[in-house]
């Protein structure tokens, strides 16, 4: 039997290095079209030990031939929506701007700055419909405490670091050295192409949204090291996959149970109730 795909509440999202979950049992791939086209890829659903649902993406496509600027964000936000998704963890490659953050290390960002250039569609809102949604803290606090408690389930030494500020560049090339000590001076801790507008979507589809990054390089603003490149980058990938799926697998219980019971803190779901501006005739 096929289950209905509309009941699959727990959603991950795959960046560079994670391109499927291992171990679970895959019941099918839906492609469904979204007001904003299709997602970047087939969304994979696989049935979980205690016969609940969960749903896969890969940001960039299972061939990583997406550009961060490429990405369908909307899409795949508006895909993940209407299969019932309430909640996503999403992994994410990322520099580190801080000694205390080596490659392989995890770490759960509170907090976000733009460096993104304008060149992606950043809401489901416009053109006649006027909404701002509350976005202070872009990412989930319950969602963050639940994960950082299965530290331990990280392999290779690897440390879990949180309350940490993510800076989202567009990309694709990397950042000059003085543009990584600018961010470093302006409080960044770790650096991505994917943070945004992936946030701020899901924010806006009232679905709980927590980055899980994982270092792979120092990015350019150490002295006397090689800044950052391809190589670096994909030499830390095969580490931080396999500890993305220790971390995932630790979790998922917990996590199926608060969804379950509806008590992760805060709700997302109903925020955006107050935020339309739009007059209604
Ligand atoms: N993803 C992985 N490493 C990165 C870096 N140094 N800058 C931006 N995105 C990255």
């Amino acid at each position: 039997m096929v289950c209905s795909p509309n009941i699959v509440k727990i959603a991950v999202i795959g960046g560079s290095g994670l391109y499927n979950l291992e171990g679970l049992e895959v019941i099918e791939e839906v492609n469904p079209e979204t007001p904003w086209g299709f997602a970047s890829d087939k969304i994979v659903i696989s049935r979980l030990p205690s016969g609940n649902k969960i749903a896969f993406l890969a940001r960039h496509g299972r061939g990583h031939y997406l550009t961060p600027t490429e990405v369908p964000v909307r899409a795949n936000i508006a895909a993940l929506k209407s299969i019932g998704v309430e909640v996503i963890i999403a992994f994410s490659a990322v520099g580190s701007l801080r000694e205390e953050i080596p490659p392989c290390d995890f770490v759960l960002p509170d907090q976000l700055i733009d460096r993104t250039r304008g060149l992606r569609p950043s809401t489901f809102f416009g053109e006649g419909l006027v909404a701002h949604a509350g976005f202070a803290d872009p990412f989930h606090a319950g969602l963050s405490d639940l994960i950082a408690k299965h530290e331990s389930a990280l392999e290779f030494g690897a440390k879990l670091h949180t309350k940490k500020t993510a800076v989202c560049m567009e990309g694709p090339a990397f950042s000059t050295r003085a543009e990584s000590h600018m961010y470093r001076s302006w409080g960044g801790d770790v650096i991505n192409m994917s943070a945004l507008p992936e946030s701020k979507l899901a924010r806006e589809a009232e679905i709980a949204y927590q980055m899980v990054c994982m270092s792979t390089d120092y990015d350019c603003w150490r002295e006397n090291e090689e800044a950052v490149t391809v190589e670096t980058v994909m030499m830390n990938m095969g580490n931080n996959g396999k500890n993305a799926k220790n971390l995932l697998h630790a979790i998922l219980p917990d996590l199926e149970e608060a969804v379950t019971e509806g008590t992760l803190e805060p709700k997302i779901k109903g925020s955006m109730r107050f935020s339309g501006m739009t007059a209604k005739e």
